[in-house]
């Protein structure tokens, strides 16, 4: 998809679709009565009819008139009033996903003003989510297994914002971000939707390989021998009861040990667990096949590093990726084992479901051993965290609490939303076990409360957790999003390692 950006009015556009946002607490006025005069009236009447009223992502289609483009795509976005860095990603992607099953290949997009400049946006802000949103918005995790999707969205040849008067040069630069920052989040969200027969630790680690090498990263893929030789005794744990051995995935740019412009070297790490029965703490059946998506902060953090590489590459910058499937078998890890850590800890696994956090944990130790300063860690952890916080919100923990707001900064940014919890030492007193350091689970009471102590536990340097467990996965389509894969946070990743560019 080719973008450009011209600053002529939209009727001037050549296209095969203009898009125009329709706002609920506005009456068509200056520029948009000018385009519904050339429609014939057709945006007043569709608001007479209240069949487009400006509802948030309700779409109708009109057939061009007295203009360049064939069609209008008139789009609702609530009110203009409450239009924000989250609208504006949702106002592309939606636009996307209206277009679904048409034949369209040119579209246009107008970015008034009046948008562009409304409340903390800029018609650069806004040209980056818009641009991101129609790339998000193409996501189809319908047709990763089969060739034809009757209602997919189309896929454009050229996507042309129209920001009349504007500068169109900045407007582009900032669409191309956008565009880059939409294909990571897309290349996350596919490889976590594919399923657990065909995403094995092996074959993710062959996926980030050939992801590295397409992005000049380097990556180290260490395997089951040397991960026991090396003392990852909670990583080795969870893998035993498979046939598909552990992988074990190191990413990085910039070479040894350097750290990047702020002196920090990031280290992002994701949770990778290709499958999630549960092990021997089995799962319920009732959407036990939800756990292929077990593997979703791997897949962040291994699309976030190629994103930065292509944004600003040779930025100092690691992914971590242990990749284990937790399954129940001869040669699996019984509740009641102990294993010692690599840190040393010796920890008791009393609830061998509770796995995200041992894979972590050894993770958080070895990132810190080759360097990092400071630490992100992205995981599907806890489902109590969904029970909570629902699928828009995403929970964390992390300290000091500076570094928490870094990345809710870089969150805000990228329309993404977090809330944090608390890390109360007091709780530490729960996780006790009677006859090793810790124990990997506690009684249901403030247990989301503890999942983040228990990684805690791993940690000496500035660190954050976000638990991705409710908002990586969406259960219904939106009018803005294909049901499945959100890649949720890969963009707070990329907008924060950037800062050290
Ligand atoms: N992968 C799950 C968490 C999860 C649940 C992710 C629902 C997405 C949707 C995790 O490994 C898990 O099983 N967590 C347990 C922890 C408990 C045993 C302490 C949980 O949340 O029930
Ligand atoms: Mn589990
Ligand atoms: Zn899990």
């Amino acid at each position: 998809m080719h973008i450009s950006v011209t600053d002529r009015e939209p009727w001037d556009v050549e296209a095969d679709v203009l898009a125009v946002a329709i706002a609920a607490d506005r009456e068509p006025d200056g520029a948009l009565a000018e385009l519904d005069r050339r429609l014939e009236g057709a945006l007043g009447a569709l608001r007479t009819i209240r069949e487009q009223v400006g509802e948030a992502y309700s779409g109708t289609l009109v057939r061009g008139r007295d203009m360049g483009a064939d069609f209008v795509l008139a789009m609702g976005i609530g009110d203009l009033e409450a239009f924000d860095r989250l609208a504006a990603l949702r106002f592309g992607a939606a636009i996307e996903r209206r277009l679904g099953g048409r034949a369209v290949r040119r579209l246009a997009i107008w970015l008034p003003a009046a948008l562009a400049g409304h409340g903390e946006l800029d018609e650069r802000i806004l040209g980056e989510l818009v641009s991101r949103g129609i790339v998000e918005g193409a996501f189809e995790p319908a047709a990763i297994y089969r060739e034809t999707v009757p209602s997919a969205p189309p896929i454009l040849d050229e996507l042309i914002l129209v920001v009349p008067g504007g500068d169109a040069g900045a407007v582009a630069a900032a669409a191309e971000r956008g565009r880059i920052i939409g294909q990571g989040v897309v290349r996350t969200r596919r490889l976590s939707q594919r399923a657990s027969n065909d995403v094995s630790p092996e074959v993710l680690a062959d996926e980030a390989t050939a992801i590295a090498n397409a992005h000049g990263l380097s990556i180290e893929v260490i395997g089951p021998e040397k991960a026991t030789e090396m003392g990852m005794g909670m990583f080795m744990a969870v893998g035993r009861g498979s046939d598909n051995p552990p992988r074990f995935i190191v990413m990085r740019s910039g070479g040894g040990r350097a750290t990047d412009s702020r002196g920090r070297l990031l280290a992002m790490v994701g949770k990778g667990v290709t499958f999630d029965s549960g092990g021997i703490s089995i799962k319920p059946a009732n959407r036990m096949e939800e756990m292929k998506m077990d593997k979703t902060g791997a897949c962040t953090v291994i699309g976030a590093i190629a994103t930065v590489a292509e944004l600003a590459p040779g930025v100092p910058l690691l992914a971590i990726a242990p990749a284990v499937e937790n399954m129940p078998g001869p040669h699996s890890t019984r509740p009641g084992d102990v294993v010692r850590a690599l840190n040393g800890k010796m920890v008791e696994i009393e609830n061998t479901d509770a796995e995200g956090r041992l894979i972590l944990g050894d993770a958080l130790v070895y990132a810190e051993r080759q360097g990092a300063t400071h630490i992100v860690d992205v995981a599907t952890l806890t489902g109590s965290v969904e029970r909570t916080f629902g699928k828009l919100v995403t929970g964390g923990f992390g300290r000091p609490q500076g570094w928490w707001d870094e990345i809710v900064d870089a969150g805000a940014r990228q329309a993404e939303r977090y809330a944090q919890i608390p890390l109360i030492d007091e709780y530490r007193s729960g996780m006790d076990s009677w006859y090793a350091d810790l124990k990997n689970s506690f009684s249901s009471d403030g247990s989301l409360a503890r999942s983040g102590l228990f990684l805690a536990e791993f940690v000496t340097r500035p660190w954050v957790h976000l638990d991705i467990a409710g908002t990586a996965y969406l259960r219904e389509a939106t009018a803005w999003s294909a049901r499945g894969a959100t890649g949720v946070a890969h963009a707070t990743l990329v907008e924060l390692a950037l800062r050290g560019a």
